[in-house]
């Protein structure tokens, strides 16, 4: 794996590895308020991806496969075989990634406010058109009007929890921004993977999430047997920052049933 980055990352706790992978345009940081509970039971692993946070952002496109190549050489780094990849948004996206081309590292997979379909076309062409834009005029020119969407309706967009999401979202680099969102545009399909019993699989969702829709999720849910759902009211697309404890104990719910 030698075209893979070192990722910063914090770690916390002992006990069964649990990666905590964010979203896009986010960092680890997001993940705050599950890294601080959860640590008392579990090794927990919360990496900035490349291109994000504190990780180098180097040019050209990241596909999800090598997203995943860098948690998985993280992993390798701290000794780990096996972790519970648990990923927000497009930390879902690298989650399913790992699932298709390094089945042997994930002992569970659960998407947070995230869901396993390919873009349909003209979602793709806008984040190619949104790539040459964040190369050419910066990161706000891309992420600025993205905060509103993050949030459920009716949030106070000066909250503290909302300042908070929009300096991660202004600090991530113009070529990371670009990077991801190019590797984003090209994933495929995941759904056949959520299809097998083994590793266990679940979705945490927001019910009033404007970005991954409930509905699509819920109508995914009641196809797939084996794929757990678990909702969280009063959140959006951020339910670890919307609803902390909520999602604290839905995590901690799925982690302690697969364990037994
Ligand atoms: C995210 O939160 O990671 C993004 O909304 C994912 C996406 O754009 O598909």
């Amino acid at each position: 794996m030698s075209d893979t980055v070192p990722l910063h990352y914090e770690e916390r706790g002992s006990g069964q590895p649990v990666l905590l992978l964010h979203g896009y345009p986010l960092d680890h940081t997001l993940w705050r308020a599950q890294m601080d509970a959860l640590s008392d039971s579990y090794r927990v692993i919360a990496p900035d991806l490349r291109g994000h946070g504190q990780s180098l952002a180097p040019a050209g496109v990241y596909p999800m496969e090598t997203l995943a190549a860098d948690v998985t050489a993280l992993l390798d780094r701290l000794g780990i075989a096996q972790a519970v990849w648990v990923g927000h948004s497009m930390g879902g996206y690298v989650a399913l990634a790992a699932l298709r081309t390094l089945p042997e590292r994930v002992a569970g997979v659960i998407l947070c406010a995230s869901h396993p379909f390919a873009d349909p076309p003209d979602k793709a062409q806008t984040r190619r058109d949104n790539a040459c834009r964040a190369l050419a005029e910066g990161t706000a020119a891309v992420v600025s009007g993205m905060l509103d969407m993050l949030f459920r309706p009716g949030t106070n967009l000066e909250s503290i929890p909302a300042h908070r999401v929009r300096m991660m979202m202004l600090n991530t680099p113009p070529q990371g921004v670009a990077g991801v969102l190019l590797g984003m545009a090209d994933r495929p399909d995941s759904v056949d993977l959520l299809r097998a019993p083994a590793p266990p699989k679940a979705i945490i969702a927001g019910r009033d999430d404007q970005i991954v829709r409930f509905a699509d999720v819920q109508a995914l849910a009641g196809q797939l047997p084996h794929l757990s759902l678990r909702v969280i009211d009063e959140a959006g697309h951020l339910p670890m920052i919307e609803q902390p404890d909520a999602t604290t104990a839905a995590l901690r719910d799925l982690l302690a049933y697969w364990k037994r």
